[in-house]
């Protein structure tokens, strides 16, 4: 139990980052459970009219609809990257600072190697987790182009036919699709673990990390707001500017634009 309670409330989450969250998560258990059925469709017979069973179709279209969607929620997300609250932004996402990577071994000595039991306190995500969330990035600009390029010779929009050049750079379309189906078993790997690890995390450390995604707002301790803010890590400071010189003496100033 902690020995201090004073605790202060930040919102973290701005309500366009719950949104992308929530909706990407749905429509990752959607393409995932439908993009399954697609690879492994089940022999389902029925007596009825045959223009009645028409299940395979709607399963397909699910996911080809749900593809469009994931995809403009992810650009939504890039674009929230650049215009979004520091926790939110991009440069949190490249492990390019040698805090961060100190971080990465302090997360993992906890979470994976169990080596320590000092919680790491961040109010952004901690350094693994935005570099988790890096590597989904990827793995979701992957699905989405070679999503598209196999849906391409069944379309006759001009949408999908952006994207067959993936097919020659993969070999064949059947090696594509072999990539493709593998990349959903990545997904079911990163949801596992991410559900046991937000859960985990909340549990220990008692700052609010699974409610936030859906009220934005984190908990701790002013000390440790203090210290995680000094060190700069969470919420991955913006570049200062440069102060400008200064002027010399009886120097114009400078006309204003
Ligand atoms: C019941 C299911 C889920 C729960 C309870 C959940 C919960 C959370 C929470 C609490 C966070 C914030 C963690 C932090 O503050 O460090 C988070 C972030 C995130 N989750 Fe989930 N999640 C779920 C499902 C998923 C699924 C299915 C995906 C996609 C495969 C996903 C992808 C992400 C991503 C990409 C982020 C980072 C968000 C950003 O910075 O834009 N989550 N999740």
């Amino acid at each position: 139990m902690n020995a201090s309670h004073d605790y202060q409330r930040v919102y973290v989450w701005e309500q366009p980052v719950r949104w992308f969250h929530w909706i990407n998560a749905v429509c990752v258990i959607a393409l995932g459970a439908t993009g399954y059925l697609i690879a492994h469709p089940p022999g389902l017979l029925n007596g009825g009219e045959a223009g009645d069973s028409y299940w395979f179709g709607t399963i397909r279209f699910v996911h080809f609809a749900t593809a469009y969607v994931f995809m403009f929620n992810f650009l939504f997300r890039l674009y929230w990257a650049s215009v979004g609250n520091k926790y939110t932004h991009w440069r949190n996402f490249f492990p390019i600072s040698k805090p961060q990577l100190r971080q990465v071994a302090a997360v993992l000595k906890v979470d994976i190697l169990q080596s320590s039991d000092k919680a790491v306190h961040t109010l952004g995500h901690n350094s693994v987790a935005y570099f988790t969330y890096m590597g989904t990035g990827l793995l979701t600009v992957f699905m989405v182009l070679s999503g598209f390029a196999l849906y391409a010779p069944m379309s006759d929009s001009w949408f999908p036919q952006l994207f067959t050049w993936m097919v020659p750079l993969f070999g064949s379309e059947q090696n594509l699709r072999l990539f493709h189906y593998g990349a959903l078993w990545l997904f079911i790997i990163f949801t596992l673990i991410h559900i046991y690890l937000v859960f985990y995390h909340d549990y220990v450390e008692g700052h609010g990390v699974l409610s936030s995604m859906v009220g934005g707002w984190k908990f701790m301790e002013k000390d440790a707001i203090k210290a995680e803010e000094a060190s700069g890590i969470s919420g991955f400071p913006r570049r200062k500017r440069r102060p400008a010189p200064a002027a010399a003496p009886g120097a114009k100033p400078d006309p204003v634009p």
